[in-house]
């Protein structure tokens, strides 16, 4: 059977932010589910608590420096965004970034949440612009941000960009949702601070909400993510995950705690590093191939790089051209709110191996080239 998150047999694909199957720790995945149900099966096999197995939310509170009581542990992180967007956005407004996570903007648009939007590139977010934002009469419930390994670009905000923005969002009294499922899928460069702990330092974690995933870092399938929240907004998110889910599932909580309470993730993290690195590099050395004006992205992990298009040619037309040669990526349109830029692609370089980018890239190298050749001779 062929999942649809998969490519069709012989495509290569760049589209979706799916790891490779050969990214997961099988053997200790297989020997903590045994742990989880022979151990711990008596209370993971069973309805729980709305908000999760009690030992992970211990072990996500003492890694944040927070209480038990603040972590949220939500089957996949969507679900927790999609209960911060129900909770706090629906019928007002949320500022987003442009280009945004795709998902985050149909969370909004189900919650009839009116959409604002701040430029994010390569040189960061465009902090006049939500200074703008946040001081005007229809200030937005909250800014959703994606400070590292932003999800579509790839880029990740200075220290001096995410000082600033706290400063701007603590003068203006702005909840700040920040959505990391990426980060500790570092390749290499420096790590910079969470907003959560910047907003902690100014002595604001009222403004700070935080949200991350093991979909990215240890495997999606055990769909857990989590929100660490203000305590003003516990009850409240709770509730909320009460009556849709009841709880969410345990065995998979329990599972993933074995695995980090044995001190499993941060070797994991390193192999997947060099697993990811060849992959980024690969995919990096093929766009030299591209016409001068192409710009792209130079991401120091996560799972995808953004590109300019060259001659402005429109990314939706380009991805149709590029399934005829083989090729799968995500048109960047599908992550503006408005305006979209046309001529930009996601390209995700987590899934298929350093042979086939190499063979993808080069198809869509050429097929882009061919394309402003076409381009011309039409003119
Ligand atoms: C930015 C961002 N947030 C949240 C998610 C949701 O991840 P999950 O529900 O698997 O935890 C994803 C997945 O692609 C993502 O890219």
């Amino acid at each position: 059977m062929t999942l649809s998150v998969l490519p069709a047999a012989g495509t290569i694909s760049f589209a979706r932010g799916v790891p490779s199957p050969d990214m997961f720790p099988l053997e200790r995945l297989a020997e903590c589910a045994r742990q989880a149900v022979l151990d711990h099966g008596r209370v993971a096999l069973n309805y729980g608590a709305p908000a999760g197995y009690e030992p992970l939310r211990e072990w996500i509170a003492a890694r944040h420096g927070v209480a038990a009581s603040q972590v949220l542990v939500t089957p996949g992180s969507l679900i927790g965004l999609n209960l911060v967007v129900r909770t706090l956005c629906a019928g007002r407004s949320a500022a987003v970034e442009a280009p945004t996570y795709d998902r985050m903007l149909h969370a909004l648009a189900d919650a009839n949440a009116a959409v604002l939007t701040v430029p994010r590139s390569g040189a960061g977010l465009d902090l006049d612009r939500l200074a703008t934002l946040a001081s005007g009469a229809d200030r937005p419930a909250l800014l959703y941000v994606l400070p590292t390994f932003h999800n579509p670009t790839g880029t990740t905000l200075d220290l001096e960009q995410r000082r600033a923005l706290v400063a701007i969002a603590i003068e203006h009294d702005l909840t700040v949702f920040e959505d990391d499922p990426y980060g500790l899928v570092r390749i290499d460069g420096t790590p910079q601070p969470y907003l959560h702990d910047l907003f902690r330092e100014q002595g604001r974690p009222d403004l700070a909400i935080f949200a991350s995933s093991f979909s990215k870092s240890v495997a999606p399938g055990l769909r857990a993510g989590y929100l660490v929240l203000p305590p003003g907004l516990v009850a409240q998110l709770t509730e909320a995950a009460s009556r849709l889910y009841v709880s969410p599932p345990l065995l998979p909580q329990a599972q993933l705690h074995a695995f980090l309470a044995a001190g499993d993730l941060e070797p994991h993290l390193t192999t997947l590093a060099a697993f990811l690195k060849p992959r980024r590099d690969a995919l990096l050395a093929a766009l030299e191939g591209l016409p001068p004006d192409a710009t792209w992205t130079r991401p120091e992990g996560g799972y995808f790089l953004w590109l300019e298009l060259p001659g402005g040619l429109d990314g939706e037309a380009l991805a149709e051209r590029a399934v005829a040669v083989g090729v799968t990526f995500s048109a960047g349109a599908g992550f503006f709110a408005a305006e979209p830029r046309r001529a930009t692609a996601r390209l995700a370089f987590s899934y298929p191996s350093v042979a086939e980018i190499e063979a993808g890239a080069a198809r869509l190298v050429n097929l882009i080239r061919d394309c402003i050749v076409d381009r011309g001779e039409a003119r």
